[in-house]
Order: structure tokens, then C-alpha cells, then sequence
């Protein structure tokens, strides 16, 4: 089987692609990603000459580089190729509709026109909106998206949908609830507390910091792919979660408690603008349908997400020397 990863020099896409040559060492995979800030190909050293993977530096809104690599035959794409933080989307909200939703459309036509047996659109909860403190997203809430960012996807997923009914390509939707693990780009919460609090900088904390999120570890995310590819009903969607509903603070005092860092560090600043209060997923329909279960329970999962970061201290010190210094300077005011 041959797979089109794109976006797979980011967080999800890097650990997927480990995760397939792990799991299937037969299937080949192209990885197509443009290296944008969030691209990093540090994430795939181990797997750099492995004979069945291959490298393919383009863009997801370029038309003929994108045809030109369906042309060679592909099986299988999953897209998680996107702009992916929300508050980028907040300062710059163009590239967000460029790459989310023009891009989607770029590989649409591209599996129509070559033919595919299966295309994951690799999206996300935000596209529901926000919860009140009752209720679970299930694959029949409305779309309601609050951010540039969750919009763009939402348009995405729509052009997914409009290519299934319309032209009979066969796809699936998966929309996950927030992860964490190694590589994740120092921007996200977990990974940007870990850091800060390493360095012993303040911790910036939206609002009250009451809003809830639900987290699942970046390999579960990557196991339900795996059995969408192989088992989900085309058309479908599928909502991935794994019933860990935690409010920020709680994640950021749980993180400064392993560390052993003073939650005096924890510094509270303006409210995200549209700053949805609460995630939360209904699994069942991919555990009842699929028999997908999250294999990590929260309190192992970030234990080995912290410790990840305190044995790979140069890859974020790397980024974090880096371009990213001007947006945080932007982002945070300092
Ligand atoms: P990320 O920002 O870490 O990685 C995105 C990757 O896409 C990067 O390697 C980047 O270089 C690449 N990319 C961006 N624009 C591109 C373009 N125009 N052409 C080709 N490549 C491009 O993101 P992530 O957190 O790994 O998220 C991956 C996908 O999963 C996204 O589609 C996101 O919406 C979705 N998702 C993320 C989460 C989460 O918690 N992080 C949860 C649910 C769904
Ligand atoms: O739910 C899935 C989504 O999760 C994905 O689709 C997105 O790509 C991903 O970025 C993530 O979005 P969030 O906005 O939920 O993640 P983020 O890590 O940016 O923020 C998590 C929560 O922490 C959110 O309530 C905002 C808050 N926060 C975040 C940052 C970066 C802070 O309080 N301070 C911060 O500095």
C-alpha cells in the first residue's frame, strides 16, 4: 500500500508517520510537507533511510507538484498538511484559509483525477464550537466553528464531504480532540508550560483559566487513523477522543508538580479573543464501529511527554532560538 502523508514533518503527522513504519514496515510512505515553522525534519531522523519512506518537500496549494506526485499512483492520502494555531489564525487569518482550505481542495482534485481508495481529512473538535459545562460532541453536532483557524478547517472538511457526495471519492473525516506528546511545537499549551517552566519564564494562562480541553496522547490519535484507513465506511466521520476533560490550569499545575517548579510562575493574561470554554468528545461511534481504544491514561501520557522534553531539551531550545522569538514577542507582548 502506498500513503500519502501530508503535514507529516509537524507534531501528528511526524509521530504518524513513525507510527505506520512501526506498524506496517510493508506499506510505502511519501511524506509531502513544505516545512513551514511548524515543519521539522529532526521529527523523522530515525526513519530518514528507511526503504519504503521518501521525503517530498511541496506545498498542498501547489496544483502540479501535487498531481505530479499522484500521478506516480497513491493508494491512500491523509491530509493533516495545515495551518494548526489558533492564535496565529488570530493574527494573520489568510494563510489559514490558503493552506486548510485551498490546499484541500488542491488534493481533492488531485485523488479525483488519479483515483485514491481512501482520503483521511485529518481534522479536529474545533469545528463544533464550544460546550457548555454538559453535552459531548457526537459526529451529528453542527459545525460552529469561533476561530479563523477552526472556520478554515471547518470549510475543509465541507469541500471532503461535497467531493464524497458529489463525485463518489472515497473518504472519511476524523475529528480528534486536542493532543499532546513528543514534537509538539512549543506554541501549544503543554509543551510551551514544559519549556517555560524549565527555563523558569512565567506561564501565560488565558482568561481564569477554567476552560477545558480534552486530552488524548498523540499515538491513540494515531492508532484511530490507522483503523479508518483500513476499516472506516467511506463517507463517514468519526470523532476521536479520549474522555479526559481537564481545565488548563489543572494540566499547568499537574506539569509544575512533576517538575518540582513554584506555581507562582503561573501569570494570568488577557483572554484569547473568541476563546471557546469547553471540548469534549464522544468516542463511541469509533469504539463501537472500529474497536479503537486509547491505549494511555493521562497521568502515563504526560509523565512521558515531560520526560520526552527533558531528554530532548535541543530540539525545542533549537525552535525556540529561532523565528519563533518574533511571534511569541508578538503573541505575549514581551
Ligand atoms: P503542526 O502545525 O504541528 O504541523 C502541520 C504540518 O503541516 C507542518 O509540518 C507544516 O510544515 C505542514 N504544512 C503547513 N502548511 C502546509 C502546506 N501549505 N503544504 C504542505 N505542508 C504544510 O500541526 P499538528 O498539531 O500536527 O496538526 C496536524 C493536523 O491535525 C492539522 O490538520 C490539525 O488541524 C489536526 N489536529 C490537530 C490537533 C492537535 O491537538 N494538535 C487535534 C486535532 C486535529
Ligand atoms: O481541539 C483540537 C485543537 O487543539 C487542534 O485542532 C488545534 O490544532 C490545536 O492547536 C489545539 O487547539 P487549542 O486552542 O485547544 O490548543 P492550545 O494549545 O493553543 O490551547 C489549549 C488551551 O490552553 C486553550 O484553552 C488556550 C489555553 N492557552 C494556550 C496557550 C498557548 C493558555 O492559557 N495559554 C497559552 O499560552
Amino acid at each position: 500500500m502506498k500513503l500519502l502523508v501530508t503535514g507529516g514533518a509537524g507534531f501528528i503527522g511526524s509521530n504518524f508517520v513513525l507510527y505506520m513504519l512501526r506498524q506496517h514496515p510493508s506499506y510505502t510512505i511519501i511524506n509531502l510537507d513544505a516545512l513551514t515553522y511548524a515543519g521539522n525534519l529532526e521529527n523523522l531522523k530515525s526513519v530518514e533511510n528507511h526503504p519504503n519512506y521518501r521525503f517530498v518537500k511541496a506545498n498542498i496549494t501547489d496544483q502540479r507538484a501535487i498531481q505530479d506526485i499522484f500521478r506516480q499512483g497513491i493508494d491512500v492520502v491523509v491530509n493533516f498538511a495545515a495551518e494548526s494555531h489558533v492564535d496565529r489564525s488570530i493574527l494573520d487569518p489568510e494563510i489559514f484559509v490558503r493552506t486548510n482550505v485551498m490546499g484541500t481542495q488542491v488534493l481533492l482534485d488531485a485523488a479525483k483525477a488519479y483515483g485514491v481508495q481512501k482520503f483521511i481529512q485529518v481534522s479536529t473538535d474545533e469545528v463544533y464550537g464550544s460546550l457548555e459545562e454538559t453535552g459531548l460532541f457526537t459526529e451529528e453536532t453542527p459545525l460552529s466553528p469561533n476561530s479563523p483557524y477552526s472556520a478554515s478547517k471547518a470549510g475543509g472538511d465541507m469541500l471532503v464531504r461535497a467531493y464524497h457526495e458529489t463525485f463518489g471519492l472515497p473518504v472519511n473525516i476524523t475529528r480528534c480532540s486536542n493532543n499532546y506528546g513528543p514534537y509538539q511545537f512549543p506554541e501549544k499549551l503543554i509543551p510551551l508550560i514544559i519549556a517555560n517552566a524549565l527555563d523558569d519564564k512565567s506561564l501565560p494562562v488565558y482568561g481564569d483559566g477554567q476552560n477545558i480541553r480534552d486530552w488524548l496522547y498523540v499515538e491513540d490519535h494515531c492508532s484511530a487513523i490507522d483503523l479508518v484507513i483500513h476499516h472506516g465506511r467511506n463517507g463517514e466521520v468519526y470523532n476521536i477522543g479520549g474522555n479526559n476533560e481537564r481545565t488548563n490550569l489543572a494540566i499547568i499545575k499537574t506539569i509544575l508538580q512533576e517538575l518540582g517548579k513554584p506555581e507562582n510562575l503561573i501569570t494570568f493574561v488577557p483572554d484569547r479573543p473568541g476563546h471557546d470554554r469547553r471540548y469534549g468528545i464522544d468516542p463511541s461511534k469509533i469504539m463501537l464501529e472500529l474497536g479503537w481504544k486509547p491505549k494511555y491514561h493521562f497521568e502515563s501520557g504526560i509523565k512521558e511527554t515531560i520526560n520526552w522534553y527533558l531528554q530532548n531539551r535541543s530540539w525545542w531550545e533549537n525552535i525556540r532560538s529561532g523565528a519563533y522569538q518574533d511571534y511569541y514577542t508578538r503573541q505575549y507582548k514581551e
